[in-house]
């Protein structure tokens, strides 16, 4: 949830680290914070609430020289974001300052312990907690800082990706992980740590992820970091090359990093195929799935889990499953999948969908899959993140890095892998006929050209999101495949322009919703061609009944519903099954242009963070 940054070598390190926390800044920005060691060897810590740019302004008149230090920004968990709650923590003799991304589960109880042992607390941090332990144990024990965090970290419970810098030691910083990602870049001399790569990428391509409970020992003068285990078992990596390159980081002229992620669609889309389906349509072949076929011709049902925007896609891959391969499919929340005791069966395969693979519960409802003997597929954006080294077998979604806090391009590339297992599977399985096969497979090559045409209507939209910047709820509403696009609709209005917004069934409304509609309620209806066209037309009837302001996303050509709605947004054709693939990219760029009229932060909404590696 938070970003960590580290360097140690013959640079200066500020610019560094300031520089890797914009890059990690999408992460978290509730505060940020700097420590350093200088060439005295005093290590100073420097942090602010608000932005890295905050923290910039505040370190300005300060000693910000030394070529070893470590840095965060933070998405607030325990105590409310402030300058004191702000990471690096110091400990009580400010020897040692320590940042953390995770949470410690049991900090009260060692919190209380310390405090009997005369040790005070200056913030309200489960941080503060482990710097304080680490200290404690240091003294006591008379070890070396190595050991005192391995000792420290047998006794804590929960999740960590953290670093620690110790005065009077500029040649070393330590780091270890568990369920939070972490990163040791390997330059020329110099090492360099990050929650991601992307605060590594511009110095080093060459990489190690270390592992849950691994303690690093980054050491100046040193090729590699040495790594041990919390329990001292020694291990070696593999060193590995990243796939990322810098302009990947970059606005690249865009005003937002969300605005560029909706223009790459047509890009990472032809990325997300290549290699997969044929030039001439007439095959699909997704690695993961064949690798293991008899698993996938065995399976009797097949479980989604994922969060937000991926559980949206989730659902559009059960319609496709379903439709194609006639496998029953349940999708779940993971939060909910993983407290809730559900049937799994070794004969369920588990699908999970997360574009960072470091969603805290996600993670943990692929773990309690495996453990109850499911087959666990992963379908992931970020390589080498954790749900894809824990799952077993699974699909990358290659759709690059993405910055925006507000998923786009993951989005479409999720579901174009949803799509491509559900027709690798069906044409295994025989329940797809060859026609129908290739049909699709010819329309799904063309997807990038028709999302290309709908990127041009950009001005349109932005003059639509113009008239409804006054709105305090929109309804957003779908049938079949529309349904999730009407959700992921709402949720990306909600997320970015603080407007409230629900999705619904369009036959739902009925039901209920339908009281809400007045003259000054805007609906979004998804109206694309399908099998059940007539049906959301008289559903857009019933809200011109009610004097409903509609903005409906159709099929070019609709005459019959460009009378209706007061709106339209004409998208190209295609079939039925991959419409969410057109129909949810109008609903991005609307978003996107209500929030930038109302002044909103775009890229980094309030009260949110790019992945939630924290219950
Ligand atoms: O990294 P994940 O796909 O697992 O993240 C899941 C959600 O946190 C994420 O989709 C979130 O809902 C986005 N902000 C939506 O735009």
């Amino acid at each position: 949830m938070c970003g960590i940054v580290g360097y140690i070598g013959n640079r200066d390190a500020y610019p560094i680290l300031i520089k890797g926390l914009h890059r990690l800044e999408y992460r978290g920005y509730d505060s940020a914070g700097i420590a350093l060691i200088n060439k005295e060897n005093e290590l100073s810590v420097y942090k602010t609430k608000g932005r890295v740019q905050d923290l910039e302004e505040f370190s300005k008149s300060k000693d910000i020289t030394g070529n070893i230090g470590i840095a965060h920004t933070r998405w607030a968990t325990h105590g409310e974001p402030n300058n004191v709650n702000a990471h690096p923590h110091y400990s009580q003799s400010e020897s040692l300052a320590l940042i953390h991304n995770g949470i410690i589960e049991n900090y009260a109880v060692i919190k209380k312990e310390l405090l009997q042992k005369g040790y005070t607390f200056q913030s309200s941090t489960d941080t503060e907690v482990l710097v304080q332990l680490i200290e404690y144990i240091k003294s006591t024990n008379q070890c070396d800082l190595f050991t005192a965090v391995q000792l420290a970290l047998n006794q804590v419970v929960g999740a960590y990706a953290i670093a620690v810098l110790e005065r009077g030691n500029p040649n070393c910083i330590i780091a270890a992980r568990k369920s939070s990602p972490l990163v040791i870049g390997i330059g020329d001399d110099e090492f360099f740590l990050g929650s991601d790569a992307s605060p590594i990428v511009e110095y080093t391509n060459k990489v190690i992820y270390l592992d849950d409970e691994e303690i690093a020992i980054i050491e100046r003068g040193k090729t590699e970091p040495k790594i041990v285990t919390i329990s001292n078992v020694q291990k070696t990596h593999k060193i590995k090359e990243l796939e990322m390159n810098l302009s990947q980081l970059e606005k690249g002229g865009f005003s937002h990093f969300m605005l560029k992620e909706i223009f790459e669609q047509p890009e990472t889309l032809k990325n997300c195929m290549s290699g997969r389906v044929n030039q001439e349509a007439t095959n699909v072949i997704l690695s993961g799935i064949i690798d293991h076929k008899e698993k996938f011709l065995e399976a009797k049902r097949i479980l989604i889990i994922a969060c937000g925007t991926s559980w949206h896609a989730g659902l559009i891959g059960e319609y496709l499953i379903e439709e194609f391969c006639r496998i029953p499919v349940e999708v779940e929340y993971s939060s909910e999948f993983r407290y809730r005791n559900p049937v799994i069966n070794s004969t369920d395969i588990v699908i999970a969908i997360s574009q960072s693979g470091e969603t805290a519960d996600t993670l943990a409802a692929v773990e309690l899959a495996r453990k109850a003997g499911a087959f666990v597929y992963g379908v992931c954006n970020v390589v080498g993140s954790s749900i894809p080294r824990n799952t077993d077998s699974g699909s990358y979604t290659h759709c690059g890095p993405e910055i925006g806090v507000a998923s786009t391009k993951a989005f479409t590339a999720q579901v174009m892998v949803l799509t491509m297992i559900a027709l690798t599977l069906a044409n295994q399985k025989g329940t797809i006929k060859q026609e129908e096969y290739e049909g699709i497979l010819k329309e799904l090559l063309l997807i990038p050209n028709k999302i290309e045409k709908i990127l041009a209507l950009n001005e349109q939209i932005k003059q639509l999101a113009s008239i409804f910047t006054y709105a305090h709820n929109f309804i957003y509403l779908g049938r079949g495949f529309s349904y999730p696009v009407a959700l992921e609709g709402a949720l990306k209005l909600k997320e970015i322009s603080y407007i409230h917004a629900e999705g619904y069934p369009a036959a739902e409304m009925k039901h209920g919703p339908i009281a809400l509609i007045d003259n000054e309620m805007p609906i979004v209806a998804i109206a694309s061609d399908n099998a059940i066209h007539e049906k959301i037309v008289s559903n857009i009837q019933e809200i011109k009944a009610r004097k409903g302001r509609v903005i409906a996303i159709i099929s070019e050509g609709d005459t019959e519903i460009k009378s209706m709605a007061d709106h339209c947004i004409e998208i190209p054709k295609t079939k039925e099954c991959l419409s969410p693939l057109l129909s949810c990219i109008p609903l991005q760029l609307l978003a996107y242009h209500i929030a930038v009229t109302k002044n909103r932060d775009v890229d980094m909404p309030r009260n949110l963070a790019k992945s939630v590696t924290v219950e």
